[in-house]
């Protein structure tokens, strides 16, 4: 993670493009939404600040917060309201940015100095509360993954109301901020590797973060402090576990292992090169090997689309000897150089008989949280199109989907195009 160190050394440039924006900004040519809905009506002027509240305040909700502070004290956003389910945290995050407390989102939706939600709770409520902000004309800065892995409706119907909607929604993936993706994906339609046939990429490393999620109260139970009910939403309804609430991502109810929880990381930057659309079949493989946990640690997935690319996708949680991110065409290859070993130095793309004319696409940004909330705030008062579109992530969602019904049945999952949906 780089959001501090890079924030402090961007501000100054990253604060005029902020004001270079905004309203004057959404007159610009290359508008996302061109048309302007009654919610735009509310839209804030480029020296208005945004006013974000959060709705989910653990571990990932204080990465977001601390950023936001940052961006509060450059002038740029207000933070107004936190919510969570679990009263301790929900304090302390009001504390922390002074924010309105909410225990239930519905309330926090409906308070008019909200602008944009910051959405970082467990995975099966990240499309409802999405869908729910966005329907009360909010824009959205929602984590990965867009939904758990038995929600693909829901992803197709997020990704339908914010079209509809005109809301800006940006999907939190890691490594997604980067500049060199359009580069890349410019060189792919110029057919610079020929036909893309073949893509692999990994998520590899030590431990896992389901067993490890901390308990901050091992006595705790539902009561005003704790909404049982409301962290199990739409999950199936069982009695209440500490660890199931604490270290929820150790099950299948809440979670989906590597393939949502990490896979979602590397793949998005190949989707946004490639373009792709929904697969024609995948094949989920792995197993659960060393940890304590219902979900794998070890995931394998095989995605086919249609026509091509096949695309091979590899996770242990067990050891970080791991594979780069490589596309293969016919031609030649966009290789993610300087993925192993955590070093994001750039993209490389060698053609076939050309080895000693290899280009060099710097990263500018892979992995950096902070540069994408300055560009989902870019973009709210723009509207323009953010690096982490909804489109995309609905895109995205499918295999990773696809690919634990696979691991859970032992079959390969088939997509369905003209219903959209999978078949298992
Ligand atoms: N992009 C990344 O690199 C990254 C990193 C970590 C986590 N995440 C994502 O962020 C999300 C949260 O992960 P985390 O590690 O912070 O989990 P966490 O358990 O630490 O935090 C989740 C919080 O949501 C609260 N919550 C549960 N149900 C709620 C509800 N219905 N309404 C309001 N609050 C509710 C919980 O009490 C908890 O405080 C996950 O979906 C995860 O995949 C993304």
């Amino acid at each position: 993670m780089k959001d501090q160190s890079s924030l402090s050394r961007d501000k100054t440039a990253s604060r005029r493009r902020f004001l270079q924006t905004g309203a004057a900004g959404a007159a610009a040519a290359s508008l996302f939404y061109s048309t302007l809905t009654i919610a735009d009506e509310r839209a804030k002027g480029a020296n208005e600040r945004i006013g974000v509240g959060f709705i989910g305040v653990g571990c990932r909700g204080n990465n977001h917060m601390d950023i936001c502070l940052h961006h509060r004290d450059q002038g740029f956003c207000n933070t107004v309201a936190v919510c969570d389910v679990y009263g301790p945290r929900a304090e302390a995050a009001a504390k922390k940015t002074g924010g309105k407390i909410y225990r239930n989102y519905r309330d926090l939706l409906a308070d008019p100095n909200v602008d944009a939600v910051c959405i970082a709770t467990p995975d099966r409520h990240h499309a409802r509360q999405a869908i729910a902000a966005i329907e009360a004309g909010k824009d959205v800065y929602c984590e990965k993954p867009l939904t758990h892995w038995s929600q693909m409706d829901l992803a197709k119907k997020l990704g339908a109301v914010a079209e509809k909607n005109k809301r800006i929604v940006q999907v939190g993936t890691q490594f997604v901020a980067d500049d060199a993706y359009a580069v890349l994906r410019k060189k792919v339609r110029d057919g610079e590797i020929g036909k893309v046939v073949h893509v692999q990429a990994g998520y590899f490393r030590r431990g896992d973060w389901g067993e490890r999620m901390p308990i901050p109260d091992p006595n705790a139970r539902p009561g005003s402090d704790l909404d049982w009910q409301q962290f199990l939403g739409d999950a199936p309804q069982v009695p209440f576990s500490v660890s199931r609430f604490f270290q929820w991502r150790m099950f299948w109810d809440y979670a989906g292992g590597p393939a949502t929880d990490l896979l979602v990381h590397v793949f998005t930057p190949v989707f946004c090169v490639l373009e792709l659309d929904f697969p024609q079949r995948v094949l989920g493989g792995g197993g659960t090997f060393q940890y304590h946990r219902e979900v794998p640690d070890q995931c394998n997935l095989i995605a086919d689309y249609p026509d091509g690319p096949s695309v091979v996708l590899m996770n242990s949680l067990s050891n970080y000897v791991g594979i780069k991110t490589i596309i293969r065409g016919t031609k030649g290859i966009i290789d993610w150089e300087g993925m192993d070993g955590n070093k994001f130095t750039g993209a490389r793309i060698v053609r076939f008989g050309k080895e000693d004319q290899k280009e060099f696409i710097p990263w500018r940004g892979m992995g950096d949280t902070g540069k994408l909330w300055t560009n989902f705030f870019e973009c709210v008062k723009s509207r323009q199109r953010p690096y982490s579109p909804i489109d995309v992530a609905v895109k995205v969602q499918a295999p990773l989907n696809m690919a634990i019904l696979s691991h859970r049945a032992s079959k390969v999952a088939l997509f369905d195009r003209e219903t959209e949906s999978i078949v298992i």
